[in-house]
């Protein structure tokens, strides 16, 4: 039987099990993939006995993300750009290879959403400057987004985000938001600003030209503010569920051999889950 896990400390908020559990029952695969709650200080040790620990792989969330990086034997191009790894393979040799698909992630969410020629749609204007923001950053500039611009309520944040896209990406004082989005395709929203707990995320969308469109990388609760206001405007509005669904399929593929597709059913099933 193949096993894979999801590692994080916390994980008992982890949808990862759902998506493959959904995947591996459609599939009739013998499979199993598991939570497992591993504190920072124990993370190399995990790694280092992945090898031997029977499993095939698996998913890396908060706060391990970085230490994954650093540990991992390889990492792909995309994960080093990115500096953090949200998917492990235990590869030929028992070699530990990292990488990162919330990028590719997030585009096969808009490729789906929107269709594939979003990159086309114009400049690029992200929120935030956390590891979603650079993943996207980096997504971005790979499918030939032509601008991108990054506004953080922390400027030095954002210069730092924008420099993993030299001459593609630039950063973006918050006050001069309202002026980039009047040239702005796309606008994503990665702060956490508008997830249930925290503040909305109140941004007039007006500067928006009307071919624009945009997506929220929150998906608890799925429609936040932001894309009921873009709804309002009659802008295609990109729920963040999409992206957690996308970015799991890679790694499914490689410990289980199968790929799977990102279906209503399994949006249905985690959507339901989300409403508990
Ligand atoms: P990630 O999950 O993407 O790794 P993170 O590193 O926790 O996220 O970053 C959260 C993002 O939300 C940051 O861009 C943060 O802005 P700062 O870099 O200035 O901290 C943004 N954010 C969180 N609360 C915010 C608030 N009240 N107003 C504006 N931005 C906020």
């Amino acid at each position: 039987m193949i096993r894979a896990f999801v590692v994080g400390h916390p994980i008992a908020h982890s949808r990862s099990p759902l998506i493959h559990g959904h995947w591996l029952a459609e599939h009739g695969i013998a499979g199993s993939y598991e939570r497992l709650d591993v504190a920072p200080e124990a993370f190399a040790e995990f790694l280092r006995g992945l090898p031997t620990s029977g499993f095939a792989g698996g998913n890396v969330t908060i706060p391990h993300k970085e230490a994954a990086f650093a540990l991992a034997d390889d990492v792909t191009e995309r994960a080093r750009a990115i500096g953090a790894v949200n998917t492990l393979v235990v590869g030929e040799g028992g070699r530990v290879r990292g990488d990162n698909t919330d990028a590719p992630g997030f585009c096969a969410h808009l490729d789906q959403s929107l269709g594939p020629d979003w990159p086309a749609r114009g400049e690029a204007v992200i929120l935030g400057a956390g590891g979603a923001a650079r993943a996207l950053v980096v997504g971005l500039a790979e499918r030939g987004v032509a601008r991108i611009r990054v506004a953080n309520r922390t400027r030095e944040r954002a210069e730092a985000v924008a420099a993993l896209a030299p001459g593609v990406a630039e950063a973006l004082a918050w006050a001069d938001l309202p002026a980039a989005m009047e040239g702005a395709g796309l606008l994503v929203n990665t702060t956490s600003l508008g997830m249930k707990g925290q503040p909305p995320l109140t941004l007039d969308l007006a500067p928006l030209p009307a071919g624009a469109a945009v997506a929220d990388i929150v998906y608890a609760p799925l429609e936040t503010d932001l894309l009921a206001a873009a709804r309002r405007r009659g802008l295609a509005a990109v729920d963040g569920l999409g992206m957690l669904l996308h970015q799991a399929v890679p790694g499914f593929a490689a410990w289980f051999g199968t790929r799977p597709a990102v279906t209503a059913a399994l949006r249905e099933t985690i959507v339901a889950d989300l409403a508990r």
